[in-house]
């Protein structure tokens, strides 16, 4: 019997303990053992409820309790939830989580102690929640030299681009949805300003490319600055606005990462990653190309991914599970304005000037004929070119939106 403890009760936190209960024979069954729920931790009052007896507001009694060997953090955050995973590890319990933010952050640090104590620091349902992309890329796509990964890794703003495109929803109603679902994070910034989806790449990054990749060092735009009006001009030029994190290899091993919403054909298999689902690609020199679907938010399949870490854990025991990074050097996260594509531009400056810049383009649209559109304003696609020789040629100009075209 394997005594687990579960640090946060919240979305998560309880998905956890309703999965482990509700497929209790097949759990034992992958695991080969019995897994229980010794203690809940948890700040807030759940007296009169099933988990009643297990709740304890203090950590040091799972710290200190011999007989845990395995804790799960859904607590969330960078601050108690570090706390807690470095005193677990230091007090030689394996550790699995769904906190990217704590991964993102601290994840250099947490798995190098779990390594020194031969324990396991599992983390699959940070990204892509009940997705399975974190044991893909470290077990079966190790033979690959990987180049590339990207997606749509955010299920709040994905389920929010929906439904602003299929039922016309507001922006600040279709936010309202997500949260009621469960699907956002406390504070909607991290979902909408794109926080959240570079925390993700930067774990994606990590462990593609082997080194550590500092979330602040990528560039990061969210979807609040994509209106009606881009996602029309898309369509008309046979295309979709997906908000995409994206890691790259770049010459001389360094890589560029960054969030930013794009422009996706519609014929591309990602962009009919619809609703709060998420979709992810991996580009290896073997494989080629290679797209993971599925649930990237919600309880139950955020749980489904820690589950299976705690089973992982539990078949590793003896041996720990190799999961990590190393450090990087300096200069090796370069800027994602070095990074050549065609572009979208929406700008509220007249034609002599869109002329001067770019010479004869294409237009999307014109002044008037788009209700939903800004006064004067022009829409339209540029040659490929990197961000630093668009910003140039952009100089000087009104310019209401610029989004990459991935083709
Ligand atoms: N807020 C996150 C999302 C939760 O919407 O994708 C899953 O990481």
């Amino acid at each position: 019997m394997i005594k687990i403890a579960i640090l946060g009760f919240g979305t998560v936190g309880s998905g956890v303990y309703e999965v482990l209960n509700k497929n209790r024979i097949e759990i034992a069954h992958n695991a080969a053992e019995e897994i229980e729920v010794k203690y809940i931790v948890d700040i807030r009052d759940f007296s009169g409820t099933e988990v009643e007896s297990l709740v304890t507001k203090d950590f040091s009694v799972v710290e200190s309790d011999p007989e845990v060997s395995i804790v799960v953090e859904t607590i969330g955050g960078a601050r108690i939830a570090y706390d807690y995973t470095k005193r677990a590890l230091l007090a030689g319990k394996s550790v699995i989580t769904s906190n990217k933010e704590l991964v993102a952050k601290h994840g250099l640090e947490l798995i190098s102690i779990a390594r020194e104590r031969n324990l396991n620091y599992l983390f699959e349902a940070s990204v892509g929640g009940g997705i399975p992309i974190i044991s893909p890329i470290t077990q079966c796509l190790t033979g690959n030299e990987l180049d590339e990964i990207y997606g749509i890794l955010n299920g709040t703003t994905n389920f929010i681009l929906t439904s602003m495109v299929q039922d016309g929803a507001s922006f600040e109603d279709a936010l309202k949805e997500a949260q009621k679902r469960g699907y956002a994070e406390l504070d909607p910034t991290a979902d909408v300003e794109g926080i959240d989806a570079a925390r993700k790449i930067c774990i994606l990054a990590d462990l593609c490319f082997g080194k550590n990749v500092n979330p602040d060092s990528v560039g990061r735009k969210g979807i609040s600055s994509v209106t009606l009006a881009d996602v029309e001009y898309a369509r008309r030029l046979g295309y979709k606005i997906k908000l995409l994190g994206r890691a790259y290899k770049m010459p001389l091993g360094r890589i560029a990462a960054y969030v930013a919403p794009h422009l996706i054909s519609k014929t591309s298999l990602l962009s009919n990653v619809d609703g709060v689902m998420n979709g992810i690609v991996v580009h290896g020199n073997a494989i080629g190309e290679c797209m993971f679907y599925g649930a990237g938010a919600g309880k139950l399949p955020t749980a489904s991914a820690v589950v299976a870490d705690i089973i992982d854990a539990v078949k590793h025991m003896k041996s720990r599970k190799y999961l990590g990074w190393d450090e990087a050097e300096e200069g090796y996260v370069v800027p994602a304005s070095e990074l050549v594509s065609r572009w979208y531009v929406r700008t509220g400056s007249g034609l002599k000037a869109i002329g001067e810049a770019f010479g004869d383009l294409r237009l999307i649209s014109y002044p008037g004929e788009y209700p939903g559109a800004g006064p004067g304003e022009y829409a339209f696609a540029t040659p490929e070119m990197s961000e630093n020789e668009l910003d140039e040629k952009l100089a000087g100009m009104d310019v209401r939106s610029k989004f990459r075209i991935l083709d």
